[in-house]
């Protein structure tokens, strides 16, 4: 744990120092969970974002992509259910006067029986080996039953009251199963009460007349409120997706972990409008598909997970979430959402506008059901970049610090040196740049020596560093330096750009999908 700790402490202070994300307004102490991305950060952002449009939007004949305003009218939250139904339970240690999310509360204690149980299972993989039979094992060994069956029904049970608004049953859960708090390991605990996550503004100057207005607390609704108005004008035919990215807002109360849980954060969401009836089809097309774009990334396999909700959302008949393996554990990344036809139908009914769809193939209106894919911008950057952040020990015994990022998502994809400042060498590199900033995100330096400008630039998680010395001058060759090998090639200034475009090509990354 200490040691998972150190690593995330790393990961927030390497963001920092190398300038990937600033605390908000630092210099007044910060805001709580709110942050800036700052000059390296921002590239990164866009690459990821960028990864994401061209794989969803521009890969995909039946997707195209809108941008909706933040301010929306207020009737959208009703028909949504947001006013409603965006609450999170919370309770508060009556000690240490700490308030929590009662879900969080159970969900991390049921979590620690599942640990139990994959202990369970990983001994008995070593004892067996290759004629281990998972499934069987955890069917018929008493204590991973145990474990397992006893986690399901805390789970079903705290599903069931939050669902049913029985929130005395949830509070009556954390009690009976001696859930202290982590703070102060005091079971003194408060009702649970609900706590609406939309933040409130007003539009208009007077106060009498001024609208009560909400930040949107998700893109999707943007996208429900324009399905009309793109399916026509783009004369979009079912199967088809709306797509798209932008912030959103949430008074998160346990908002700590940093970029992963914040209140202003940003999200990439696709809505896919099909048939009443395949829905199921396309949720698990769009389950499977999602992972492949995650996988192509080269994180590892094994930091990915499925977890299928028992508690759903309010409009939600299948929901599931892609987790990673972020330095603090599994935890959600992406949603996956069968939203049936609720938004649509809700939005109808309070704007009375049909919101319905003419097919033409079965002559006859419907209103379609929706799939909805929903990754945080700033979770996958979260994942990425803590993924790719490594502490490696050298052949000569010194170490290095590198940031592997995925070489399609690094904010710049070379750096030119100059060997020393004279000599006419820095001209050099600069000809260089002026020729590569073309095509990529280059970028020249020219302080310290080479070998601390390489561990530098190794530490930003530039993929190559691009060194021009004498030899350049006479025969217009350069050394090209690998970030993660370290291996050091010569090559002819001419081929620069075909040889960083195929390492960083998106074709060539989402090719892997
Ligand atoms: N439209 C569906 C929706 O908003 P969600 O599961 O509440 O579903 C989708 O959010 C994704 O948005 C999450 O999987 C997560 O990556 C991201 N997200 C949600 N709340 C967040 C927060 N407070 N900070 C950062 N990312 C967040």
């Amino acid at each position: 744990m200490a040691k998972q700790e150190d690593l995330f402490k790393n990961v927030v202070s390497h963001a920092k120092e190398y300038g990937y994300i600033f605390q908000s307004s630092e210099i007044y102490d910060g805001l709580s969970a709110v942050y800036d991305y700052a000059q390296n950060g921002v590239e990164l952002k866009k690459n990821i974002r960028d990864y994401w449009w061209k794989s969803m939007v521009q890969m995909h004949e039946n997707i195209v992509g809108i941008d909706a305003a933040i301010f929306m009218h207020p009737t959208t939250w009703k028909a949504s259910g947001h006013v409603d139904a965006f609450n999170d339970p919370l309770i508060d240690n009556k000690d240490s006067k700490k308030r929590y999310r009662a879900d969080v509360l159970i969900e991390d204690y049921a979590e620690k029986l599942n640990q139990k149980a994959q202990k369970e299972i990983e001994k008995a993989r070593g004892r067996f080996g290759e004629a281990f039979d998972e499934e069987q094992f955890v069917t018929t060994n008493e204590r991973v039953k145990g474990y397992l069956d006893q986690k399901n029904a805390i789970l079903q049970r705290m599903a069931r009251g939050l669902e049913s608004g029985d929130l005395a049953d949830v509070k009556a859960l954390i009690e009976e199963l001696e859930i202290a708090c982590p703070d102060s390991g005091s079971k003194n605990w408060t009702e649970v009460r609900q706590f609406n996550l939309m933040f409130g503004t007003k539009l208009g100057a007077s106060a009498d007349t001024a609208m009560d207005l909400y930040l949107r607390p998700e893109t999707a609704q943007g996208i429900f409120v324009n399905f009309l108005n793109v399916q026509k004008t783009g004369r979009m035919k079912i199967p088809f997706g709306i797509a798209q990215t932008g912030k959103a807002f949430r008074n998160e109360i346990v908002a700590r972990q940093f970029i992963f849980r914040m209140r202003e954060f940003e999200q990439m969401e696709m809505q896919f409008f099909v048939k009443p009836g395949e829905e199921m089809k396309y949720y698990e097309y769009w389950k499977e598909t999602r992972l492949k774009w995650h996988l192509s990334l080269g994180l590892g396999k094994e930091n990915y997970r499925f977890h299928d909700h028992e508690k759903l959302a309010h409009y939600a008949n299948a929901a599931a979430d892609i987790e990673f393996n972020f330095p603090f554990g599994f935890k959600e990344l992406e949603g996956i959402h069968s939203r049936t036809d609720f938004d649509l139908k809700a939005h109808e009914e309070f704007s009375g506008k049909k919101m319905q769809y003419f097919d033409t193939e079965e002559n006859k209106n419907y209103t379609p059901y929706v799939v909805e894919t929903s990754v945080g911008l700033d979770r996958m950057f979260l994942a990425v970049f803590s993924n790719s952040l490594k502490e490696e020990t050298l052949e000569d015994g010194s170490t290095r610090t590198v940031l592997q990022l995925p070489s399609v998502l690094a904010p710049t994809k070379a750096a030119v040196l100059p060997l020393i400042k004279r000599d006419g060498l820095p001209e050099l590199a600069k000809e260089i740049i002026e020729d590569l900033k073309w095509d990529f995100n280059v970028a020249y330096d020219e302080k310290d020596a080479v070998g601390r400008r390489y561990r530098r630039q190794d530490a930003l998680g530039t993929p190559f560093c691009i060194t021009v010395d004498h030899q350049t001058l006479e025969d217009k060759t350069v050394t090209i330096r690998h970030r993660d090998s370290m291996q050091q090639d010569r090559v002819a200034i001419a081929d620069l750009r075909k040889i960083i475009s195929e390492d960083v090509s998106m074709r060539n990354w989402l090719m892997k999908m």
